[in-house]
């Protein structure tokens, strides 16, 4: 399976910025075996279509969880599917933590984003202190299960430790694989066959120099990466390190 480097901006990048970018990198990248998708901020992401060299996908870091109406401050899945966007993360941590988003509204989006089309990337991951009680597993795929109720196949599941996240603690690719084969029983279970095509993405302070040896794991089919995915050298040279896996 193609592995999937999604770049999650977070609130980074006003949309000149974005479209400076988007130059820089269609100046010097290389389309590898890699897909390369970029997670950006709404107000960035028609610039993006209109600026990103061929090849390069484009995504939204959230999604409302309401099909369309009175929601002031919201935006739609229909709207980011007619803007361009492809992928959809869902549940990122951070929107979990600071917005109080809970399973059943991580679910709720991810529903939408695929009636929409668009593939929802849905974030799971445990938090430190769940770790260090070696609860790591059960705790991450009741996260999983609970985020994936009544969603279909067409998903991506991003594996990212909390404690990892910003912090230059990655997770060790043997860390990174054990939830990643753990993630995949689950998925069969649910999907059968079809989780075969689901990809499992890794995420926590992954950069150039790591990011081969967590691709290289055999469940492991890309990574969802932020503070790496701000500066175009760092993309370009994730982008280098899986050329060939
Ligand atoms: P990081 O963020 O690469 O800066 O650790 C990853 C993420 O939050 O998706």
């Amino acid at each position: 399976m193609r592995n999937l480097l999604a770049l999650n901006w977070k609130m980074n990048k006003t949309p000149s910025e974005a479209r400076s970018w988007a130059a820089e990198l269609g100046e010097r990248y290389e389309e590898g075996n890699a897909e390369l998708a970029v997670m950006a901020p709404f107000v960035t992401i028609s610039t993006l279509a209109a600026n990103l060299p061929a090849g390069v996908g484009l995504g939204a870091q959230d999604v409302s969880a309401h099909e369309s109406g009175a929601y002031t401050g919201e935006t739609s899945a229909a709207m980011l599917a007619d803007v361009g966007v492809q992928y959809v993360v869902v549940g990122h941590s951070e929107r979990r933590d600071y917005h109080g988003e809970t399973d059943n509204v991580v679910a709720a989006k991810a529903k939408l984003v695929q009636a929409n089309g668009l593939l929802p990337i849905v974030c799971v991951g445990e938090k430190l202190d769940v770790r260090e009680k070696g609860q790591q597993v059960a705790y991450t795929l009741a996260q999983l299960h609970g985020s994936l109720e009544g969603v279909g196949s067409d998903v991506v599941i991003a594996y990212e430790p909390v404690w990892a996240i910003g912090t230059g603690k990655t997770a060790t690719a043997d860390d990174a694989e054990e939830l990643a084969v753990a993630i995949r029983s689950a998925l069969e279970e649910r999907y059968g066959k079809k989780s075969s095509e689901i990809r499992v993405l890794y995420g926590g302070s992954v950069k150039p120099d790591n990011i081969a040896s967590i691709c290289a794991k055999p469940n492991i089919n890309g990574a969802l990466v932020g503070g790496a995915s701000l500066k175009v050298a760092d993309v370009l040279g994730m982008n280098d390190a899986l050329k060939d896996a």
